[in-house]
């Protein structure tokens, strides 16, 4: 990988993505939905699209229309489906592009018909269940109604049915348990009334990890096939593996006299003559303006001293003397035998792993290790 031209880049490992979905698949034995919204959390959401899906993926999932439209032209030839709202002024889009849309309101879903009439119908639709989320969702006890009302009516082709649970990271929770319940008996009662769609899921990398009753046809894993825990008390199995590294390199590198402030406010003052490296990352990037973080520099982990700026940081490297300006850094992943991980950066900012990928700016080349 030439990064000759970088100050700062992200490296995505796409063979990791590909072997993180075939190890869902070999886990659960259902189809996958490799969930890819926020610009595939992070990693660039075409090189995740193109890893998942020529790694069996057969559906990409994401939260907006037009990331799903974004994926279509670029030529993404995969299942593709919207599980957020769709406006319904895009719903012909959806269906000129054989896009799956989320439908959870039937009078939101009105308006799709009406929409849909208007190219001859063709709209390829699931239906999402309030099961204990709390958040999109129909209630279970107007689900046959709708269907009824809906299904197969030519302008909407309902061939899904899901729901989304709210605590599947925490195995001893009763909540996916009552979710799972509830939809259960929804499933049930529309089998015995032959209205129940073709494909059911429900399943998050939670869920894939804990629930094997939330398993259903179809998984939809988001953060698992990036290698990423959904939680500190979730793990992934060890084959596993991070497809994103975070590099810098030392821009500048100076011996600092004693009693020198170092970048905004002077919070950090040097005690003796301090050799002070400086970082071309900043909060501009998505690094967080916060004390008491890390990174890797030779194999060996620096303290980041002093406010973190917009664009730049700086690093105290007396305890690596032999550091020079041009030295790769590494602020997420692993340099030698030191790893910062996605779940150690969340727990110093005081969020989660997602909110650390998905908040690396877009200005942030991302280089693919295509293996
Ligand atoms: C409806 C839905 N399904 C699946 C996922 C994937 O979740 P995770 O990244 O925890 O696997 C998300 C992500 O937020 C979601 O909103």
């Amino acid at each position: 990988m030439d990064t000759k031209a970088y100050s700062t880049w992200l490296e995505i490992d796409s063979g990791a993505i590909k072997d993180n979905v075939k190890a869902i698949q070999t886990l659960t034995g259902t189809q996958v939905m490799a969930v890819i919204k926020a610009n595939g959390y992070g990693h660039g959401v075409l090189a995740a699209a193109r890893a998942a899906t020529s790694a069996g993926a057969q559906w990409c999932g994401v939260a907006r229309m037009e990331e799903a439209l974004n994926l279509r032209s670029a030529g993404i030839k995969s299942q593709i489906m919207v599980l957020g709202y769709t406006p319904p002024a895009l719903i012909q889009d959806a269906i000129r592009n054989d896009i799956h849309v989320a439908i959870y309101d039937p009078k939101l879903a009105g308006d799709y018909v009406a929409h849909a009439k208007q190219v001859g119908g063709g709209l390829k639709a699931h239906v999402k269940v309030e099961t204990g989320m709390g958040r999109l969702g129909m209630a279970p006890g107007d689900v046959p109604d709708f269907l009824v009302d809906f299904c197969n009516n030519g302008a909407i082709e309902v061939d899904g049915i899901f729901t989304h649970l709210a605590r599947a990271d925490e195995p001893d929770a009763d909540l996916t348990d009552q979710q799972l319940g509830k939809f259960n008996t929804l499933l049930l009662q529309l089998q015995k009334a032959n209205l129940c769609p073709p494909v059911i899921h429900s399943a998050n990398s939670a869920a894939v990890l804990n629930f094997p009753a939330a398993h259903y046809d179809l998984v939809r894993p988001g953060i698992a096939i990036f290698g990423i825990d959904p939680s500190p008390g979730s793990h992934l199995p060890e084959s596993f593996r991070p497809a994103l590294t975070w590099k810098a390199r030392l821009t500048s590198v100076r011996t600092l006299s004693p009693g020198h402030g170092v970048s905004y406010g002077s919070i950090y003052v040097t005690s003796r003559h301090e050799r002070i490296g400086i970082i071309p990352v900043g909060y501009g990037d998505g690094y967080r303006r916060v004390s008491g973080q890390e990174v890797i520099v030779r194999g060996k982990r620096v303290k980041v001293v002093g406010r973190v700026c917009m664009d730049q940081c700086m690093v105290q490297l007396d305890d690596v003397p032999e550091a020079v300006v041009g030295d790769e850094v590494v602020l997420l992943g692993q340099q030698g035998g030191e790893r910062i991980t996605a779940e150690d950066l969340a727990a110093k900012w005081g969020t989660i792993s997602y909110e650390v990928v998905c908040g690396l700016a877009d200005r942030l080349p991302r280089l693919i290790n295509e293996s």
